[in-house]
């Protein structure tokens, strides 16, 4: 049977405040999707385990993922906003795509190598193990497209492998579904060092914006951030990365392309650049945080949304999970 809409699963870590790094490069383009698509968003607070967590932050940092996903935009009448740990039918998917899931395929994901370096001698199993979560969250909800950065391309080629694998050796179960790249992949860097990444877990904390920054805030980090000697605002990367940063961000907030902002600040200095750029952040991010302010005070609609995602979920995911345990030979 056609589906009268594609269906869009993507998922968000609880792991720290989110910045406009994690904003304009992939959680804005979660909105406009809602119109087209059957969209299924998640806060995936299970891999947020798979690295040491303080159990009280994690806990808070779910309730501020919600919060700022309703904020921009995420709407619980058009699509599905739940959190991950609510629906069981991922931990135990997870484990039956385990059974037919190799040590060798595991082993070779980038992040995994990468992220196990870091946790040194006691390398947790669920580290290892995350691109598993990561195949039963898709699957459950026979999802057709999954929205994700560079750094998760190669989870979702996993997602597909063990998907076909099961197909293969049972009977078709399971939809294969497809990475998607939205229309800007806007990766903001630093803006003290523009050749790493923009990063949350920055020790430097003008080198990141907070959605939840003050304006002031905002203004002050953008009069800081690094440029160069060349004194001229052109878009190129090689030479210029901190002003190709800053023309990235100020193009995604105004929709202005590189052209267009060489002209405007033609024969300007940087400071009157970093102020503009500082200054159309701060028009995107005010009404954002207006809304987040007021959901965030009420723990008790957020707590019955919850709720009620995670009951919609569910009735999906219990379809698959059902159809995958008789497929594999568990009784009833
Ligand atoms: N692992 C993803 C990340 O850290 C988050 C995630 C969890 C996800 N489950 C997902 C992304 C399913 C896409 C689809 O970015």
């Amino acid at each position: 049977m056609e589906k009268a809409k594609k269906t869009v699963y993507s998922g968000i870590q609880p792991s720290g405040t989110f910045t406009i790094g994690n904003y304009l490069g992939a959680m804005r383009n979660w909105v406009p999707m809602q119109d087209q698509y059957d969209c299924i968003y998640a806060i995936a607070d299970l891999h947020a385990l798979t690295v040491p967590q303080v159990p009280a932050e994690l806990r808070k940092r779910t309730y501020e993922s919600v919060a700022m996903l309703l904020a921009i935009g995420i709407d619980p009448q058009k699509s599905i906003l739940y959190v991950q740990s609510h629906v069981p039918a991922h931990t135990e998917l997870t484990w039956l795509l385990n059974c037919n899931a190799y040590m060798g395929e595991l082993s070779r994901m980038t992040q995994y190598k990468d992220k196990s370096e870091r946790q040194g001698k006691n390398i947790r199993v669920a580290l290892f193990d995350y691109p598993v979560l990561m195949a039963a969250d898709i699957l459950l909800y026979e999802t057709d497209l999954v929205p994700v950065g560079d750094d998760q391309k190669q989870h979702v080629e996993l997602v597909r492998d063990l998907a076909g694998r099961f197909n293969q050796n049972y009977s078709p179960t399971f939809v294969l579904p497809e990475p998607y790249f939205g229309e800007s992949g806007t990766r903001l860097m630093s803006l003290q060092d523009p050749s790493r990444k923009m990063s949350k877990s920055d020790e430097n904390q003008n080198a990141y914006v907070s959605m939840t920054d003050q304006p002031q805030v905002i203004r002050n980090k953008f009069k800081r951030a690094i440029t160069d000697s060349i004194g001229k605002v052109q878009y190129d990367k090689t030479s210029q990365p901190g002003i190709a940063n800053l023309m990235d961000i100020y193009s995604s907030c105004t929709g202005r392309s590189y052209e267009e902002i060489e002209k405007e600040f033609e024969g300007k200095g940087y400071g009157d650049f970093k102020m503009a750029v500082g200054e159309a952040v701060v028009e995107v991010l005010e009404p954002i945080q207006q809304t987040y302010n007021e959901l965030i005070k009420d723990k008790a609609n957020l707590d019955n949304l919850m709720k009620e995602n995670a009951q919609k979920a569910a009735v999906r995911a219990q379809k698959v999970l059902r159809k995958v345990r008789r497929k594999v030979g568990l009784v009833g």
